[in-house]
């Protein structure tokens, strides 16, 4: 059972934030039962706290209604949706890059080579600033996930997309040509004030030793 009273903290609900992020709401002293992991709505067993799962690029929006009072997201999210959030903690983990990468025989070796070529991303607002910055024009072709296999299939000459261990550049023969960002998850409010939410503040300042 979930209640409207509850603090309610949006997590990833499928990707490689979510262990760290059970990891790090644990570490503020609040439990759960594996069993109910799965669910989309938990509810903590020692705390007035619920987890919900949603997907990444979704948790600003819920931060921005008020339906949760936290989330934890990485940075690019936050940078590709080009809106102010509250951070409470940098969490130290999901630390990755957005870059722009070409294929390893490719003659696009700089930024200025990409004028006019077609780069493949899921985050066009951040790939979109970034050319303008640059005086770069170039086709941006939105593409929501396996970007990397694009420049193979002939639908772009370019890609823009999250970096972490490199790997799937190396499996797909592309080399970075820029960083536009580096990133890491974080801990955000939403902008609804609520007393309620101290339980969590309280705990990220003192530590988990206080009790429910
Ligand atoms: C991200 C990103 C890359 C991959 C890079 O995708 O889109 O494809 O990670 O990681 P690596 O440098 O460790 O190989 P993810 O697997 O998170 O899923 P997504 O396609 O849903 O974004």
């Amino acid at each position: 059972m979930t209640s409207a009273k509850n603090i309610r903290i949006a997590i990833q609900k499928q990707g490689r934030l979510q262990d760290p992020s059970l990891n790090f709401i644990r570490s503020l002293g609040f439990e759960f039962k594996k069993e109910q992991l799965g669910e989309l709505i938990i509810q903590c067993t020692n705390a007035p706290v619920e987890i919900l799962f949603v997907r990444n690029i979704d948790i600003p929006e819920y931060i921005k209604a008020g339906v949760a009072d936290f989330g934890i997201v990485g940075e690019n999210i936050i940078y590709e949706r080009g809106e102010r959030y509250n951070i409470i903690k940098r969490l130290g983990f999901g630390k990755c890059k957005l870059i722009i990468a070409s294929p390893r025989e490719s003659s696009l070796r700089t930024i200025e080579n990409l004028q006019d070529e077609r780069i493949a991303t899921s985050y066009t607002k951040s790939l979109q600033d970034f050319l303008r910055q640059n005086n770069i024009n170039a086709s941006i072709i939105e593409i929501n996930g396996s970007v990397e296999i694009t420049p193979k299939l002939g639908l772009s000459d370019a890609i823009c997309d999250i970096v972490q261990t490199g790997n799937t550049l190396k499996t797909y023969e592309l080399e970075p040509i820029a960083t536009i960002f580096e990133s890491e998850a974080v801990f955000i409010e939403s902008p609804y004030y609520n007393k309620k939410k101290n339980i969590i503040l309280e705990r990220i300042q003192y530590g988990n030793s206080k009790t429910c």
